[in-house]
């Protein structure tokens, strides 16, 4: 298993090197990332090509028996080339050009930068294409973070044209499917389109929509040529992936990684002003994504955050425990190796606190310490965890278009579309479910059951995909505002759930947006639920019955005694709708009923314990700072992978504690 850190040697003095290759040498890594920030250094002005700095890093990291991954610098066009050609640069919503000075200051739709893009990874390709020990590329760092997925200048305006163009083929056609009879905003001429620059109101929905799509279409191309270079000229064994983050930015990450080897994730559980970490649930639901972005297969976890991190404010300082407890999650979850943001924290620049394995004093101690335990524990189980297949019998829904759809039209102010997709996903990784986050492509025939959160902006493909899963046996949970728009980002003409009426036995004539301080109250009518209450939030499905039974009502408002949760069979199968945004009490309550009637295995824990299941490898990861949390073991015969010790009757987690065991 590879197993590294993301080390800067531009950053230090070379007399320090020696030392810092020692130091990993005894922590026991064997791989490092570097380069992805290095283009100034590389090209030290316009085709002129210096690589003397890397060489001599790479010289001195590989004959000490450590392999090297190579980022390409284009995260950081450098200051001459802004200089030169700042059209390069990205535009903001109000028209303001992005300054240089930071990172991601560049279009994607520049023919400029394009060429630079070329240039400079042609000379690394042909530098580095055959060198033994480089083993992968990294391509460019977090596409479209930090708010560089969208730029609205000339460049990208034209482009934009461009793709609609070939799009629609014709004006009469966008007009069609943009409504834009609506305020008088027809075209005559396709030069007359805007990139949705700033409004005194809101845009068009459906040229929002549209416009995500082409930034997210320009990525993957610039991508792609990035990857069609490489592919040219390196030794076929060199991997080409890209380190993502997987916000709902107008990124498409499964588009992308058609074009990569497999999926590469920052995966940073806390960051500058967190006052705690986000929720294990959150941090489990992105690795399942990193996971299902290509099909299932490893990814790679390229920064694993080992310090406290921020720029200007500084976040949670992970305890001692979090760097073994996340890094056993990320690889029960999927993840085939580690590497650890930073080797050392920087004394200069941005990341002055984003804080590494060393701090700034360059001494080995307690996360060092740390992170060596984990790479000696984790050698001790040789590489058949990272082998094991992730085998979930539920999946979710994620489509990227369904989160921008969301972010054009949140339609209450509580509405935040992460967290709301993880209110429906929540509860399965509490019962520690094992889950994939399917598309419209996959099959969801090996599945139990499909939750399908907010599936606001529909999928005709998909939409009939889940019908033929519910009418061969399988179970679909729906929440509210199912069924909503078109695919075109207009709101359906049919009565909602729209295309899912018949589907969930419902129909829905009138519904409430509650805004941050509203809220009504739901009480449970049948199951585990019955009696159970919980405040709905955000958004009130007011649910009329078709075919449905009803499970939960609301209670307290004009529409007392309307049902909010409803449960309809369908072909073989069930259909749940859940109308409101439920406290997670009552889901936990509801699932447990859902997941026992489709015959989904559950592993119930207490406290904040998860357990996931890798192949015969299970990973016990006590979450709570605070409490010890004792597991009870099902009947088998469980050894800890480490030790091959056997273990009966209970486990006792201690606080962030993480234990891998072996069922057979
Ligand atoms: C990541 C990024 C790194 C560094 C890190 C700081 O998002 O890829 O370059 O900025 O965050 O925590």
């Amino acid at each position: 298993m590879y197993i590294g850190v993301d080390y800067y040697p531009e950053q230090w003095p070379k007399t320090r090197w020696a030392e810092d290759v020692r130091l990993m040498k005894e922590l026991g890594i064997n791989v490092v990332r570097i380069a992805e920030f290095g283009w100034q250094l590389m090209e030290p002005e316009e085709g002129v090509y210096d690589f003397s700095l890397y060489d001599e890093a790479i010289e001195l990291l590989t004959s000490n028996g450590i392999k090297v991954v190579l980022g390409t610098p284009t995260a950081t066009p450098p200051a001459w080339m802004i200089h030169s050609y700042p059209e390069i640069l990205p535009v903001d919503e109000n028209g303001v050009t992005i300054s240089f000075g930071a990172r991601r200051h560049y279009t994607v739709n520049s023919g400029k930068y394009h060429q630079f893009t070329k240039k400079i990874v042609t000379k690394m390709a042909e530098k580095y294409g055959q060198h033994p020990d480089i083993i992968g590329w990294q391509v460019d760092n977090e596409y479209g973070h930090e708010k560089s997925d969208r730029s609205y200048g000339a460049l990208d305006r034209a482009a934009f044209q461009c793709w609609l163009k070939e799009k629609y083929q014709t004006l009469d056609e966008l007009n069609q499917q943009w409504g834009t009879v609506f305020w008088s905003q027809t075209y005559t001429d396709w030069s007359q389109i805007p990139t949705p620059r700033k409004v005194y109101q809101e845009h068009n929905p459906s040229l929002l929509l549209d416009f995500d799509r082409f930034c997210a279409d320009a990525y993957t191309a610039y991508n792609k040529l990035q990857v069609d270079i490489l592919r040219s000229i390196v030794r076929k064994d060199q991997f080409i992936t890209h380190n993502f983050v997987f916000t709902d930015q107008a990124i498409n990450q499964w588009d992308m990684s058609k074009d990569l080897d497999f999926v590469s994730f920052d995966n940073y559980p806390v960051w500058g002003g967190l006052a705690e970490p986000i929720k294990p649930a959150a941090i489990a639901q992105q690795h399942d994504l990193c996971r299902s972005a290509k099909g299932g297969k490893n990814f790679w976890v390229m920064e694993e955050l080992s310090g406290a991190q921020g720029w200007s404010r500084i976040g949670y300082l992970p305890r001692p425990g979090h760097i073994k407890l996340w890094t056993y999650q990320a690889i029960s979850r999927g993840a085939e190796a580690i590497v650890y943001f930073r080797w050392r924290a920087a004394q200069f620049g941005t990341e002055e606190f984003c804080h590494g394995i060393l701090d700034h004093d360059g001494l080995p101690k307690r996360k060092y310490e740390e992170v060596k335990e984990v790479i000696q524990e984790l050698k001790t189980f040789g590489d058949e965890w990272i082998n094991a297949s992730y085998e979930a019998e539920v999946a979710a829904y994620y489509d990227i278009e369904n989160a921008w759809a969301w972010g054009i039209q949140p339609q209450s102010d509580a509405f935040a579309y992460k967290q709301e997709f993880l209110r429906f996903y929540r509860p399965v990784h509490s019962a520690n479910v094992l889950t994939d986050l399917v598309t419209a492509a996959d099959d969801l025939a090996r599945y139990k059951a499909v939750i399908v959160p907010i599936y606001f902006l529909t999928n005709s493909e998909f939409t009939e995909k889940l019908k033929q899963f519910v009418s061969n046996g399988g179970t679909a949970i729906l929440s509210y505002r199912a069924g909503v728009k078109e695919e075109n980002n207009f709101v359906t003409g049919q009565t909602l759930p729209g295309a899912l009426s018949e589907f969930t036995g419902i129909q829905i004539h009138e519904y409430e947006s509650l805004q941050t301080s509203q809220q009504n109250m739901v009480v449970g009518i049948k199951g585990t639920i019955k009696g159970q209450e919980s405040t709905a939030t955000i958004w009130c499905d007011l649910i009329e019955p078709t075919t449905a039974e009803v499970l939960a009502e609301y209670k307290g408002c004009f529409y007392e005694g309307t049902a909010a949760i409803t449960k309809n069979s369908f072909g073989k199968g069930t259909v749940y709708y859940i109308g409101t945004a439920l406290e997670d009490a009552m889901l936990d309550g509801l699932y447990d009923d859902i997941l026992a009637e489709a015959q989904v295995d559950t592993f119930k824990t207490n406290g904040e314990v998860e357990v996931v299941k890798r192949g015969q490898f299970y990973s016990f990861l006590n979450h709570s700072t605070t409490e010890t949390t004792p597991v009870k073991l099902p009947d088998g015969t469980w050894k800890t992978a480490a030790t091959n010790e056997l273990v009966k009757g209970e486990l006792m987690l201690k606080p962030l504690q993480a234990v891998v065991l072996i069922n057979e």
